[in-house]
């Protein structure tokens, strides 16, 4: 018998987990640096909070939730965003008092039951920013640039941001009503998908993938025109700050977003490495959320970038994102390991503490041979191996070998090795 991992929820190996790692250490550095403060809602919700918000009708709700009862018959939910259960901790706790205009980031798991491919899958984890109490425009472009400056802090280029605004809900309803009457005509010709969007959900239609419907809305009315006065001068407003923040982005009249709590502005970020799910990231403004739910009538716009997605785009780039070095102690007999053992705690302390260089030491405790020690070193990627052999050790020297290709293997004092690893590592 052999166990697997569930279809399309994968695991992260010790040998990826460094990217990860760097992907949310520098998420976490760029946000908190901008006033954003990490929230973390369970995994769990009662279901009601994803209907209630991301809409009856949506793809995520009709069949993507994981959705069971508990030994109570409650039915639960595991997170398939971020958003919804944000809002209902925002309200539960009364976080207005705590700022009237909240900065909030997330880093986790999420969950859809979508068929798995590449770029896709049923666990994936997201980087989310919710910034909460405001209508301000000003506050669309900042959270716009945010996502741009994380996205640049990554490393990435390439990747293009696109824009729409679907207005307020009457602009959204009405909108709704005129695509519907466009469409009426044309329903026979639709997908199977988009014959149920068009009585269910028929924004939708809008960004369906399917040739035909591509072709039959592409003469069909856009949102931005049907804005209302206030709703247009928003978005121009959006759209101004943008190009006076030098932030490129590309107005895709067609971008209506799969969840339905989006009102005004919604943006999308795709880049070309990815193919058919292109998407690292999304977001947009969700004004009526908040109250919809129970809470204060406040605005709100956030944003979420899909981890796996981005580390598809980034492709080899992510080998260049900053690990620790490797020093790796090798030890010839039982002396030298208690020895090795010392200088490992020395190496630590003075160089990770003192000097701001993270150093990982490891070391060999098993009887292995001199050869099989520096196969361990080559594996483990090690920058330079500290050899430490008895009859040195007598004399007060040990041996330091650079890993690099032609590195040389020099003897040294046992009271100059802090500073020889420096060198190699700095
Ligand atoms: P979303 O567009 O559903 O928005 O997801 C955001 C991003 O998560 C996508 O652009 C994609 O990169 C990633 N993603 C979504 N589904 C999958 C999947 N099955 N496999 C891999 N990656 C995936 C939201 O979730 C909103 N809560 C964003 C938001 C925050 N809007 C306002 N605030």
């Amino acid at each position: 018998m052999s166990y697997k991992s569930i279809r399309g929820m994968e695991d992260i190996l010790p040998q990826d987990a460094g990217v990860w790692q760097e992907l949310e250490r520098r998420s976490r550095a760029e946000l908190e640096s901008y006033g954003y403060r990490e929230i973390r809602t369970p995994m769990l919700e009662e279901t009601a909070v994803f209907i209630r918000s991301i809409g009856e009708t949506t793809d995520i709700v009709t069949k993507e939730m994981y959705t069971f009862s508990d030994r109570k018959e409650r039915s639960l939910t595991l997170r398939p965003e971020g958003t919804a259960p944000i809002v209902r901790s925002y309200i539960e706790h009364s976080l207005d008092k705590v700022s009237p205009e909240l900065r909030l980031y997330y880093i986790g798991p999420m969950f859809r039951a979508e068929r798995p491919q590449k770029g896709r899958s049923r666990q994936f984890h997201q980087v989310g920013v919710e910034v909460i109490g405001s209508r301000s425009p000003q506050v669309d472009a900042e959270a716009i640039m945010r996502l741009d400056g994380l996205l640049r802090a990554f490393g990435l280029e390439g990747f293009v941001i696109k824009l729409n605004s679907l207005g307020c809900r009457k602009d959204k309803d009405a909108f709704a009503e005129k695509l519907k009457a466009y469409l009426k005509g044309e329903k026979s010709r639709l997908c199977d998908d988009c014959k149920t969007r068009l009585d269910k959900n028929v924004l939708r239609v809008l960004d369906c993938k399917n040739e035909t419907c591509v072709q039959l809305v592409r003469n069909a009315p856009n949102v931005i025109d049907s804005l209302c006065a206030e709703c247009a001068a928003h978005f121009s407003r959006v759209r101004q700050i943008l190009e006076a923040l030098k932030i490129e982005v590309d107005i895709a009249k067609n971008l209506v977003r799969g969840l339905d709590y989006y009102t005004g502005t919604v943006f999308e970020v795709t880049h070309p490495a990815l193919g058919g799910q292109d998407a690292i990231a999304a977001g947009g403004r969700y004004d009526n959320l908040i109250k919809d739910m129970g809470g204060p009538d406040t605005g709100a716009i956030g944003f979420a970038l899909g981890i796996e997605r981005v580390i598809l785009a980034l492709g080899e780039k992510k080998g260049s994102f900053t690990r620790p070095a490797v020093i790796y102690i090798a030890t010839l007999g039982e002396e030298a390991k208690v020895e090795g053992l010392k200088l490992a705690e020395e190496l630590r302390s003075k160089l990770n503490d003192l000097h701001e260089v993270n150093v990982v030491t490891l070391i060999d405790l098993k009887e292995s041979s001199l050869k099989s020690q520096m196969r361990s070193a080559d594996k483990n990627g090690a920058k330079a191996v500290v050899i430490m052999g008895e009859d040195e050790m007598r004399q007060g020297k040990l041996a330091i070998k650079d890993m690099a290709e032609g590195g040389e293997q020099v003897l040294i004092d046992r009271t100059a090795v802090v500073e020889e690893i420096k060198k190699r590592i700095c």
